[in-house]
């Protein structure tokens, strides 16, 4: 199977948009409600004009399966990432990760860390960053909330 791995673009926003409502994606995302088109649209327009923000998605046979998105806040990128559930355990998730990093890291020099929130109760995704060597740096009892980092390199200031 070939994953492509690329910036997303404007005519993504259809398949995109389905991914984000799947119930599954839903529950496991920390704002669960179903979203809208029009607010979609809104927001990925958006993410895509957006310096803080860099957006990659994953293609599978011409479709697009999954999206990876890092938002900038100074020297650190939180990464949200979904891959399609119909596609999920295939790797889709990894090489993504792993290209959209090495993109951030070439082009980006300033940042110095990935973060990721993970809900407790989403085993995949605590799995997933775990595998990937992200490092367990907080947990909020009350939400229920996982905090985790990645060194890209070491920050030097
Ligand atoms: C988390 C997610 C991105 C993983 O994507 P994926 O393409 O299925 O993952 P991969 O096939 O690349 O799996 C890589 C590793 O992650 C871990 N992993 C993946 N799914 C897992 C699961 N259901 N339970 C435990 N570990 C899991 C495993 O260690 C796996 O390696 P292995 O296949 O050798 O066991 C996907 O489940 C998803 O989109 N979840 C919903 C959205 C979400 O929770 N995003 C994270 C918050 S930002």
């Amino acid at each position: 199977m070939k994953i492509i791995i690329r910036r997303a673009i404007a005519s993504d926003s259809q398949q995109l948009f389905l991914i984000s409502n799947d119930p599954l994606v839903r529950s496991s995302s920390l704002n669960t409600k179903v979203i809208g088109w029009s607010e979609h649209q809104a927001w990925y327009q958006r993410q895509l004009s957006d310096k803080n923000s860099l957006f990659f998605v994953a293609e599978v046979e011409k479709t697009v399966v999954g999206q990876l998105r890092f938002t900038f806040n100074q020297s650190e990128a939180l990464v949200s990432i979904s891959i399609d559930p119909k596609r999920r355990h295939m790797k889709i998730g990894s090489t993504l990760l792993q290209k959209s990093l090495l993109a951030l890291s070439a082009n980006y020099p300033k940042i110095f860390r990935l973060k990721a929130i993970v809900k407790a109760t989403n085993a995949a995704s605590v799995g997933f960053f775990k595998n990937y060597g992200f490092k367990q740096h907080a947990y909020d009892s009350v939400k229920q909330i996982y905090t985790y980092l990645y060194t890209i390199r070491e920050d030097p200031s």
